[in-house]
């Protein structure tokens, strides 16, 4: 079976762009693939953090991805600093790697202009440690949001420059995209993110989901109720792809276009959906956030895993390397 891997930073709560855009095609794909996920816990500490909430925030992500539907019967669940054969993977990856194309990275560039104060080495080697993360498991698929895409073309041009200078080591890693791959926050104004506190929480309850979804931005054509609206240009519709079953998602769209549906009325329809997706899992999380034992379990047999996969890959990279044994 090919192997699919991804992560998610422990930098806060998962929100509905996290879900939509990535987590329900990592719950799809367990069916298909060998899966291995990762809270990436290194990620998450090249902008500014709290270190006393780092241990918990990170407990907290995985036990979400276990409610979300990542089954530890299917698919493997980790910590990244749990395995630190990915930092030094990082390390042999750096040294293909050209400073030129990290410095170009739009992560990169976003981030560092939002916080010009703390612009770290490791905020720039963030995607060299992402193409490390997948490589240690020679994973050739990515579920992603979009954002990541620029960080896999990255990644493939590592491995290719790797492969060139060393031999045939590593695949090249592609994105796997959903419907949603991009969702916009309620102010439509950025892409939905934990760092920017835009976001509507995956575990949000009915009401703070409607209370998020009526301030949403829709498309700009609807000034009045009588204008027709351009479904493909609103963030709500795009949310409806991810919840709403795709006959509804029509019948609405052609709806919007003429004009005989309001926003507020298919923000209602879109509310109810979420609820019915998010309710178990809300459920889910309540019950697996009492027993904190059973997560940790879960992560400690993933972490046990992946050290053996990582080591021989790693291994395998050394030694491509010629280093001294
Ligand atoms: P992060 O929260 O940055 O760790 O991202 C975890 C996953 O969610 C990645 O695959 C991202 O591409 C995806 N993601 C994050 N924000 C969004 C968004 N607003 N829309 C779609 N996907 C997203
Ligand atoms: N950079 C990703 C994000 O913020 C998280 C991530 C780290 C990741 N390592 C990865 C995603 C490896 C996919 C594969 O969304």
């Amino acid at each position: 079976m090919k192997r699919v891997f991804s992560g998610i930073q422990p930098s806060g709560e998962a929100h509905l762009g996290n879900y939509a855009g990535a987590l329900k095609n990592w719950v799809r794909l367990q069916d298909e693939y060998e899966c291995i996920y990762c809270v990436v816990d290194y990620h998450a500490v090249t902008q500014p953090y709290e270190s006393a909430e780092l241990p918990g925030k990170t407990l907290d992500m995985a036990t979400s991805l276990l409610a979300a539907g990542i089954d530890p019967e299917k698919a493997t669940l980790f910590v990244q600093s749990a395995v630190p054969e990915h930092t030094e993977l990082a390390w042999l990856f750096n040294c293909v790697t050209p400073l030129g194309e990290l410095e170009r990275m739009t992560q990169f560039k976003d981030k560092s202009a939002r916080n010009r104060k703390n612009i770290t080495a490791g905020l720039l080697d963030y995607p060299v440690l992402q193409a490390a993360d997948i490589m240690l498991y020679k994973a050739e698929y990515v579920p992603v949001g979009e954002d990541q895409v620029q960080h896999l073309e990255l990644s493939r041009e590592i491995v290719r420059r790797f492969n060139t200078r060393y031999g045939d080591v590593f695949p090249e890693p592609q994105p796997i995209l959903s419907t949603a791959k991009r969702i916009l926050g309620l102010d439509g104004q950025a892409k939905m993110s934990k760092s920017i506190g835009n976001t509507l929480p995956m575990l949000a309850t009915a009401e703070e989901i409607w209370d998020g979804l009526k301030t949403g931005v829709t498309c700009s054509k609807r000034v009045r109720l009588k204008d027709p609206g351009e479904p493909d240009e609103c963030n709500i519709f795009t949310i409806h792809k991810t919840f709403t079953p795709e006959e509804k998602q029509m019948e609405l769209a052609t709806a919007c276009r003429e004009a005989s549906i309001g926003c507020f009325d298919c923000k209602k329809v879109l509310a109810a959906n979420i609820d019915e997706t998010m309710a178990p899992i809300r459920e889910r999380y309540l019950e697996l956030k009492g027993k904190p034992e059973v997560v940790r379990e879960v992560l400690a047999a993933g972490a046990a895993r992946c050290r053996s996969i990582a080591g021989e890959v790693l291994a395998e990279a050394r030694a491509a390397m010629g280093f001294f044994k």
